[in-house]
This record gives C-alpha cells, structure tokens and sequence, in this order.
C-alpha cells in the first residue's frame, strides 16, 4: 500500500456536463452585460495623459514595468487556455472579452512608462522583445484546477495594483486614474472565475475541492518564475508592501475560503490510498 500525503493534480474531468457549460455562459453573459454597460474605458481619452508627473519615484516606474510585462504575456495565456475549452462558449468567450480588457492594461501601462519619461519607446519595444524568448504555459492540465487558479491570481492582482496605487496616489493624477480602471478589471475578472467556482462547487463540491487543495499547495505568481530579474522585482514589490505572503493569506486565500462557505475540514489534505 502507498499512502501519498501530496497527492498530484487531481484527474482531468471529462467534458462538462452540458446543464452547467449552459449556466457558465448565463454567468459570462451577465459579466458582459456589466461590462459593456459601466466599464468600457477608452486609453486615450479616459486618462487625464496631461498630468503625468515625470518626478514619481523610479521605483514605482520599476513595479509598473515588471506588472505591465506579466500583462504582455497575453498571447501565451489566451493561446494555451482557450484549445481546451472551445467547446464551452461561455469560458471561450470569456477568454475572447478578457483577453481584450487585458490587452488595454499593457497598452495603457507602457503608455505611462513612455509618457511619464521613465522608458524611452525603444526601451518598451526591447522589453516586449526580450520577454518572448520565454514562454508562460498552464499550470493545470484541466480546467477546473485552471479556472480556480485563475480566480486566486485576478484577485491577487487586482491587491496589486489596489497597493499600488495607495503609494502612487496624489502625485501622479495619470496614474491615478489608470491604476483605478485596471483595479476595477481585475476586480471583475477575479468576480467572474469566483462565480464559476462557486457553479463547480454546487455541482460537484467535493471533485471542486479536490482541485482548490491542489491549486493552493502550488499557487504562484506568474512573475515568479517567468520574468527576467524575476526575484528581484518580486522583492522590490515585496518591500513596498505591494503583495506579499501575508497579504495573500488575509486578503486572498481567507476571503475567498469564507465567500466559497469552505470548512477548514474539507480543506485538510486528505491521505490517498493507493493499492499498489
Ligand atoms: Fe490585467
Ligand atoms: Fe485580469
């Protein structure tokens, strides 16, 4: 008999069950209806781009930099998420809004960076350059572990830039007003993907949380590992009190297990059995 105290990524589901591909996308729909109706904003003519102020500390400019690389990574996240759920519109058209809202986020970011005077254009070009020599891939080989991963991380950035912006604000109105709108993206995103873990829990509670002791063993930051300097400028965002591993148990990890209604019993580590 084996007993593994940390079991792998639970097993892969089969197709979903048509009931709740049809709920999911009632969900997507309703998150598009909002966001078409109060939160579409425009990069050049919703941000105040005559206040920037050239004098904000250079190492915001740097924590501005390494977010507005991880939002680059676009391609990679819509390109390796959305094969394994075309047949399920409402996560596939989610994955065509989303990928649409996140592309403003790095837009408006290196905007800042050129305009604020902190990168010049050609500086901006190399980092983009540079930072496809790498590759993000998924985390998760299925979609449940993905989607339940994908809630931690919208909620964890949107604390990012939240923080963010409590450091930068009132003295730079430019940035400002673009770190308020990404926050308010993320703050949907995150609001999205919980919706769907909550639809997985009704249906399957126990298989769903399975999957949400696995992603929280293994939960990391895409920066982490992905961007060059990685470590340093995790540090820098550390030591600015942006994230860090105390903010992510307070105002991430424990939230989230009371808004799910999920019992410290259900999420010990259960022991897997295993004949061999
Ligand atoms: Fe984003
Ligand atoms: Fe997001």
């Amino acid at each position: 008999m084996v007993i593994q105290a940390n079991p792998p990524e639970p097993p892969p589901e089969v197709i979903e069950d048509p009931e709740l591909r049809e709920k999911i996308y009632k969900v997507f729909r309703d998150y598009f209806k909002k966001a078409e109706k109060k939160r579409r904003w425009n990069i050049d003519t919703d941000i105040p781009w005559d206040q920037v102020n050239k004098d904000v500390d250079p190492v915001v400019a740097d924590v501005i930099e390494t977010f507005c690389m991880v939002e680059l990574y676009l391609p990679d996240y819509l390109a390796k998420q959305l094969p394994a759920v075309r047949a399920n519109r409402g996560r596939a058209w989610m994955l065509a809004n989303w990928g649409y809202e996140e592309s403003k986020h790095s837009m408006v970011l290196e905007d800042w960076l050129i305009r604020s005077g902190h990168r010049t254009e050609k500086q901006v070009r190399e980092m983009g350059d540079d930072l496809f020599s790498r590759e993000w891939n998924v985390h998760y080989g299925n979609s449940r572990s993905a989607v339940i991963y994908t809630m931690f991380q919208e909620l964890a950035t949107r604390l990012h830039y939240r923080n963010l912006r409590a450091i930068a604000a009132g003295r730079d109105p430019a940035l400002d007003k673009i770190l308020e709108l990404v926050m308010q993206d993320e703050a949907a995103h995150a609001h999205f993907f919980r919706s769907l873990v909550q639809l997985y829990l009704e249906y399957d509670r126990e298989r769903t949380i399975e999957h949400f002791r696995h992603v929280v063993r293994t939960f990391h930051m895409p920066a982490d590992s992905l961007l060059a300097q990685g470590r340093q400028r995790m540090a820098n965002i550390r030591a600015l009190k942006i994230f860090d591993e105390s903010i992510y148990f307070t105002e991430v990890y424990q939230p989230l297990v009371q808004v799910l209604g999920l019992t410290k019993d259900e999420l010990k580590p259960k022991k897997v059995h295993r004949v061999s």
